[in-house]
């Protein structure tokens, strides 16, 4: 049976994605920033022992994800599931931004999803699907204005996910990311429109259907897309001469099989 790996698993949209695994089969790493208080998560290990593990790690503590990742060592994880944000953010107007916060969440929505790919990279590696799936947000790919913090901690995220789908292309690993909706959770103060489990089962599907095909894109919970940059301008557009340093790049790029 496959193996995913989840963070945020206690709560939320991650205990929804933990049930729908389970419930399809799957074998299940749940990983927690506190264990012992995940009560849902521990009554369900009771009754589904040998295909639910829970383990410990904080996102923010990136020492606690080099323990995981060296209790882990050598286990095949099918589905890298970055769920688990700082989901909390402070608005911020222009005169009271929260740097302190901002930090914290740019710690834990970009650079801990980055941290996570690279300590599991070899995990995905040998497995079967080889697949990374971070949870983003479409306020970090859209321009509504609000929410500053956490939307450009998304924002950064997509970027992330987009260098690590052609960094990983040649590894056979496929990376993406997605909205999931907005969806009833604490995160949302339960005002979601759309309801754990069907947000769950939506990008369930998305997963399924990633591959290297696909690689790189940011999902709509109906598994349309949204671009994640646009194309970077290229120096020869407009009969200008590219620059030889352009070239030698381009060069690289095509040879790690990247796509511009
Ligand atoms: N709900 C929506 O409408 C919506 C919309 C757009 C994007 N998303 C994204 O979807 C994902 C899940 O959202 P959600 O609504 O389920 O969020 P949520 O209810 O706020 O749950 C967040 C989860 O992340 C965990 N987490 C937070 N900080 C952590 C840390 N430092 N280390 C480890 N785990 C940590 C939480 O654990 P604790 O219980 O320990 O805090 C919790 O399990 C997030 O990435 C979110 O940004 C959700």
């Amino acid at each position: 049976m496959p193996t995913v790996f989840i963070t945020g698993a206690n709560r939320g949209l991650g205990f929804g994605f933990v049930e729908l695994f389970l419930r399809q089969g799957w074998d299940v790493i749940a990983v927690a920033r506190d264990p012992a208080g995940a009560t849902e998560l521990q009554a369900l290990a009771k009754s589904k022992a040998g295909k639910l593990s829970i383990e410990q790690c904080d996102l923010a503590d990136f020492a606690t994800i080099d323990a995981l990742g060296a209790r882990l060592k050598g286990k095949p994880i099918d589905v890298l599931l970055g769920n688990g944000a700082k989901t909390n953010n402070p608005a911020a107007t222009v005169g009271d931004t929260n740097y302190d916060a901002w930090m914290e969440a740019f710690k834990i929505n970009t650079m801990a999803q980055m941290k996570l790919a690279e300590t599991f990279v070899e995990n995905v590696a040998a497995s079967a699907q080889k697949k990374m799936f971070f949870l983003s947000s479409r306020i970090g790919a859209n321009p509504p204005a609000g929410m500053i913090l956490f939307r450009s901690s998304k924002s950064a995220l997509n970027q992330v996910v987009m260098q690590l789908s052609l960094l990983l292309k040649p590894r056979g690993i496929a990376v993406a990311c997605a909205h999931p909706g907005f969806v009833k959770t604490k995160s949302t103060a339960d005002m979601g429109v759309f309801t754990v489990d069907e947000s769950a089962a939506h990008l369930k599907k998305i997963i399924d259907n990633l591959s290297l095909e696909n690689t790189g894109q940011f999902f709509e919970p109906d598994g349309s897309t949204l671009p994640i940059v646009t194309r970077q301008t290229n120096p020869t557009a407009f009969g200008a001469k590219a620059p030889d340093a352009w070239n030698e790049q381009q060069k690289v790029w095509d040879k790690q099989g990247q796509q511009r």
